[in-house]
């Protein structure tokens, strides 16, 4: 993956921000505080954050110079017409509608497209994104390949729908029953796993036949045209923005977090060609987002978007912004700790079923390492494993889901090599030590998205 030449940032940095270095005794008493959930650790107890790339991005000084510009109008402020243009240019949708955050997309888009017992099939399930299904009334399936599943499996494209379990679960539900199709770019959960456009293309033909619409989660969708642009034949002379016009191409619409690919720390927005899907997705969000003109957001983080949008597609800056996480991912592989492989677009995972092999499930294995990391480092880390799956609707069971995953994100244009070299050594010496670290027990449990607050005792 990397050259033989160094290939570095194509920004310098004009602005720092000092953060805490704290002591081991600090950190263990930190954890406790937090519950042993690094969620609920204060951000000044860490030192490198890597809990998200989500928000965390520094933005640029044309950006922050946008901020300036911001019009606070109630209705019709310049910005999201800006934010409209760039939208219409970068992704290729006609009709955008702005809300506070990627969820507040997704429940709009949800409340607008999903009956009462509908079927969502899709690429893996996000957190946000199946919770929006199932208020509205619908119900997500499952129809990724299996190898995004098998953490070591090294398929190219482990975010690729299977083609043939969307055919028969089609076959089996009845085209009617079925809202849309939930397309997910860099799968987050499977690891930042890329689709490739031949399957976008698959996709769409398989559902034009029966009038099922496709929407895009199209939050990581930069990070997956670089592996596009990088594997699939065919890609490698074209721009980024070239790719992702024609992977949108495939699409009815989309919702989009702008905290990621966007370079900005707040955002989201439903872009569509889709002009009944527009219609109900204003008059909603105009009851639950603001205006539609705004959606929740100030007219300045409007600006901010609509340039950050233009940014993430500047080819210099996506190569630099995933050698990074390939450069921390190299570093663990090398000292052979489990990762998820191949490395994703945005973050490493850390296979914490390889990792810790003799912890039962029931100790939470990944929320365990990651508590245990902060302990050592002051580097704050995600559980992506059974506490984030909750339970079983049906059951109340604890879902125990194939990937128990720990995950080092990292924020875009944020941190240097030497934060990840800092990282890469304090997970290389858990892994040598890794007897010593002690499951947890969950000892409070909230009804949803348990993962957010949840609080654990060690064992
Ligand atoms: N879709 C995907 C794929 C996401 O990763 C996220 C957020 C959302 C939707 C929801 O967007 O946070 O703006 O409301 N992911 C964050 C993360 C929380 O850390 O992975 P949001």
């Amino acid at each position: 993956m990397t050259g033989k030449r160094t290939f570095a940032e194509p920004y310098k940095i004009k602005m720092v921000e000092p953060l805490k270095i704290t002591t081991r005794e600090y950190r263990e008493e930190k954890i406790k505080e937090a519950g042993f959930n690094t969620f609920l650790l204060k951000s000044e107890d860490v030192y490198l954050d890597l809990l998200t790339d989500s928000g965390t991005s520094a933005m640029s000084d044309n950006q922050w110079a946008g901020i300036m510009l911001g019009d606070e109008a109630y209705s019709g402020g310049r910005n999201f017409y800006n934010l409209e243009k760039a939208i219409q240019e970068i992704y290729g949708f006609k009709y955008v509608v702005p809300a506070h955050q990627g969820r507040g997309a997704e429940h709009i888009l949800s409340l607008s497209l999903i009956k009462e017992g509908q079927f969502v099939p899709g690429n893996m399930y996000f957190t946000t994104t199946k919770e929006h299904i199932e208020r509205a009334g619908g119900n997500f399936v499952d129809v990724i390949i299996d190898e995004a599943h098998i953490p070591e499996a090294r398929h190219p494209f482990k975010g690729n729908v299977d083609i043939e379990k969307l055919q028969a679960f089609i076959d089996k539900a009845g085209a009617e029953n079925i809202a849309y199709i939930s397309y997910a770019s860099a799968v987050n959960m499977a690891g930042g796993q890329p689709f490739s456009m031949e399957n976008a293309r698959e996709v769409r033909k398989l559902t034009s036949g029966y009038g099922i619409k496709i929407i895009y989660d199209a939050t990581r969708a930069v990070e997956n045209c670089y592996f596009i642009k990088k594997r699939e034949r065919g890609y490698s002379d074209k721009s980024i923005r070239e790719i992702l016009l024609e992977m949108m191409s495939y699409a009815d619409g989309c919702t989009v977090s702008a905290k990621k690919d966007c370079l900005v720390n707040i955002g989201g927005f439903i872009a569509t060609n889709d002009e009944l899907l527009y219609q109900r997705a204003i008059e909603l969000v105009v009851v639950f987002e603001g205006l539609h003109t705004y959606g929740g957001l100030a007219g300045r983080d409007l600006e901010a978007i609509a340039r950050g949008i233009y940014e993430m597609v500047d080819d210099n800056y996506v190569e630099s912004r995933i050698r990074q996480v390939y450069y921390l991912g190299e570093r663990l592989l090398k000292e052979g700790v489990p990762i998820v492989e191949p490395i994703g677009g945005h973050a490493v995972f850390i296979d914490a079923l390889r990792f810790l092999p003799q912890m039962p499930r029931e100790q939470f294995p990944a929320q365990s390492i990651a508590a245990a990391l902060y302990v050592d480092s002051g580097v704050r880390s995600m559980e992506r494993g059974a506490v984030s799956a909750g339970r079983d609707k049906k059951t109340g069971e604890n879902i125990f889901p194939k990937l128990e995953l720990v995950r080092l994100t990292i924020p875009r244009r944020v941190y240097t090599n030497l934060h990840m070299d800092v990282t890469a050594e304090s997970v290389i010496e858990l892994y040598k030590n890794r007897e010593k670290i002690k499951g947890l027990k969950m000892v409070y449990e909230p009804r949803r998205l348990r993962f957010f607050l949840a609080r654990f005792e060690p064992v």
